[in-house]
């Protein structure tokens, strides 16, 4: 069978995976078609561009001017993200988005509709949901090994300086140049864990559990961060399902987590949870009779899993997992929590350090803060944070 053709939008950032895996990797099963990209020294950050003659564009329409694609992998900065994926779908091309798949559930309507009207997928790249241990576990859960979902909870922070949030126009912004972007560590480097929740308790394989309402607590640690960098989110799901998410940027710590903890009537399955000899990093199913299973042993697939994935329905048909609708739950929580205000944290609460070229603004208390609301499955104004005054 012919190679699929891809065309790759945004290679300089987290697009840089996308490129090297199909340039430093023996991918048979596709061909670079062309790039988009804007940066003004892509020749020369990737030498593959010339060596292999691949042709370089500013916007799709150029390319498509002379040019086709059977599958286009957009990771360019979210506000981007409405526009290329219609155009792609528009001039024939199946897409892989990064994610957030778009700004706004109307942008997502849209999609969907013109989806349906080309006949060609949108997927978007949330790859924990391409994972084979998720996969498995989430099968395990539809076919009711697990009994009722009661409550699922996670916790995730990483570390990000000045140079994070310095490194576009973008970063920590709420919008941009008239687009809404949201940026925040819950709508991009942290929104994976909150939005596989969502997945696991979804209806289907291929769909995400819908929320009824979803509230939190917003702070700003960084004054230079438009948007926050901090926050606890509690939504619940159409059935009623309560999910808890804690994460941020500020921390002392390189990173937090992930941890999480699913609770069903049957059992809890737990990622990162320390057994006795350290933290498990697989998911691990502890039932109520005692019996234990680790989703460990699963073949998780390629790291990206999810490029593969569109290739395979690129020539075989079908979707890959992560629809459209897989990513609007996380999306509405975005968009809802724009609703809350940001609590802009007091000084006396922070600490500045200097480290590797870099600088950081953190929270003082914020490990021990989210351990406990963790734990208790509460707001940082109910564990005594004391970060709102
Ligand atoms: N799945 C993940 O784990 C993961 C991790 C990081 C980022 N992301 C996602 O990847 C996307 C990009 O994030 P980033 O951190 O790489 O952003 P970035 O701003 O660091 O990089 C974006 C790249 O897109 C290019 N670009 C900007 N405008 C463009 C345009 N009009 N046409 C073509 N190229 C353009 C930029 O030059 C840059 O190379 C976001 O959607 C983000 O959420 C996903």
């Amino acid at each position: 069978m012919e190679k699929v053709s891809i065309l790759l939008i945004g290679i300089g950032g987290y697009g840089t995976n996308y490129i090297k895996e199909l340039t430093e990797k023996n991918v048979t099963s596709a061909v670079i078609a062309g790039i988009c990209e804007v940066m003004p020294d892509a020749e020369e950050k990737f030498p593959a561009i010339k060596e292999r003659g691949i042709p370089l564009f500013e916007t799709p329409e150029e390319f498509y001017e002379g040019h086709r694609a059977d599958l286009a992998v957009i990771s360019t900065p979210i506000h981007l993200h409405f526009n290329q994926i219609i155009a792609c779908l528009r001039h024939g091309s199946h897409v892989l988005t990064e994610k957030p798949v778009c700004t706004s559930v109307e942008e997502a309507k849209e999609l969907l509709a013109v989806e349906a009207e080309t006949g060609r997928f949108v997927s978007v790249g949330y790859q924990l949901n391409y994972s084979g241990d998720v996969l498995a576990m989430k099968r395990d859960i539809l076919r009711g090994r697990f009994g009722r979902p009661v409550a699922f909870k996670a916790l995730h922070a990483m570390s990000r300086g000045e140079n994070y949030y310095k490194r576009n126009n973008w970063a920590g912004k709420i919008r941009v140049g008239g687009y809404m972007v949201n940026d925040s560590p819950f709508n991009n480097a942290c929104a994976h864990q909150f939005q596989n929740m969502t997945f696991l308790l979804g209806d289907s394989m291929d769909r995400a559990a819908q929320l009824s309402e979803v509230t939190g607590e917003l702070y700003r640690a960084n004054s230079q961060v438009e948007n926050y960098d901090t926050a606890a989110v509690c939504a619940r799901t159409k059935e009623g399902v309560p999910i808890y998410y804690y994460t941020s940027h500020a921390l002392k710590a390189k990173k937090l987590g992930p941890v999480s903890e699913f609770l069903f009537d049957k059992g809890t399955i737990y990622y990162g949870k320390d057994f006795g000899q350290g933290p498990v990093m697989e998911y691990v199913a502890v039932m109520k009779d005692g019996s234990q299973y680790s989703y460990g042993q699963i073949p998780k697939g390629e790291r990206l899993q999810k490029l593969y994935d569109a290739i395979e329905c690129v020539r075989a048909g079908g979707h890959p997992v992560c629809t459209i609708q897989c990513a609007v739950p996380h999306l509405e929580a975005v968009n809802s929590l724009v609703q809350l205000s940001v609590v802009q944290l007091q000084e006396e609460k922070l600490e500045y350090v200097s480290e590797d070229g870099d600088r950081f603004c953190r929270i003082l208390n914020l490990e021990d803060v989210f351990n406990r609301c963790y734990e208790e499955q509460v707001m940082p104004s109910e564990a005594g944070a004391g970060w709102d005054s």
